[in-house]
């Protein structure tokens, strides 16, 4: 199998037992969680966590849960995000937000649902077997990671900050906490638990960090071709601060950065460097890769 049909079978799995975990009753919340979750997305992060785990030699079936509940809060920040006090916005991957087709109130607590369920499924997961008090460690930077410190602290940035003032590094700053956290947590807590020696954790963080600054770059590039709302217009982002051309030659920079990080790793890494390249397609618009 070529690395990309693997990938394929990887995501596969991941939908199934995203499926399974949010199929536990037919509520009203339970129906506007699944349709926040399982309404498409790339599965970019948990297929990241997957493939970390099998470059450390690491079985999938154990990361699997772990890699899920991190999809859970991915996906939970995309239903606050989306409300109108937030960016307000009415479609995402090509459907409804979950607060158009719920209602805000409802919307807002799905967004509440997913994220306590992410932390029931990290709490209940056996992780290892030996070394009971890795549950905790995952817990601490999954909640660290997600966070003030880490993802809810760059929606902070990004919402308080304007793309006519802010400075590079702030924008650094930005993006590795918005994007960058969530990114980086899928792929420290993958080593953490196939217990990645402390030079590999090194290498693969570096791979992270990029991979991140990566993500939202594109995503910006993406967004400029079709997003001319008031707030697009001045959200900092990549092309708005640095103009197109540069932004995609930071794009190009940072995965080559990635793919250089992973050259420290003695390991089979091809399902990473898969990953990280596949973010230097901007050629296909956002509606059409919501599936892919
Ligand atoms: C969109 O994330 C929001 C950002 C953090 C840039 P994704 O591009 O991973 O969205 P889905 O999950 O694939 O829809
Ligand atoms: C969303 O960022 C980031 C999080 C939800 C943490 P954006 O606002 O840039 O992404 P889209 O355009 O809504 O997907
Ligand atoms: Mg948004």
């Amino acid at each position: 199998m070529n690395v990309e049909d693997i990938v394929q079978q990887k995501k596969l799995a991941i939908d199934r037992e995203l499926e399974s975990v949010l199929s536990r009753d037919d509520s009203l919340l339970f129906q506007a969680m699944r349709y926040a979750v399982l309404s498409g997305g790339k599965r970019f992060r948990p297929l990241l966590m997957l493939a970390v785990g099998e470059c450390f030699g690491f079985n999938m079936s154990r990361l699997l849960p772990v890699a899920c509940a991190v999809e859970l809060i991915h996906n939970y920040s995309l239903v606050h995000d989306d409300l109108p006090v937030m960016d307000d916005d009415d479609f995402r991957r090509n459907k409804p937000t979950c607060h158009k087709a719920y209602g805000e109130d409802i919307a807002l607590l799905a967004g509440d649902g997913l994220l306590t369920l992410a932390f029931e499924i990290l709490g209940k997961t056996p992780l290892d077997d030996e070394q009971s008090d890795m549950r905790g460690e995952v817990i601490a930077q999954v909640s660290q990671d997600a966070g003030a410190e880490g993802m809810v602290g760059g929606q902070v940035l990004d919402l308080t900050l304007s793309s006519e003032t802010i400075a590079p590094e702030e924008y650094y700053t930005l993006i590795s906490k918005k994007t960058g956290a969530l990114i980086m947590t899928s792929v420290r807590v993958g080593a953490m638990i196939a217990k990645a020696s402390s030079e590999d954790m090194k290498a693969i963080i570096e791979y992270g960090r990029y991979v991140g600054l990566a993500f939202q770059t594109r995503d910006d590039i993406l967004d400029a071709d079709q997003d001319n709302s008031d707030r697009a217009q001045v959200r900092p982002n990549s092309v708005a601060l640095f103009g197109l051309e540069e932004a995609k030659r930071k794009l190009a920079e940072y995965v080559n950065l990635a793919l250089a990080a992973l050259d420290k790793i003695p390991y089979q890494s091809e399902e990473l460097r898969y990953l990280a390249k596949k973010l230097l397609n901007v050629k296909k618009g956002k509606q059409n890769e919501s599936n892919s």
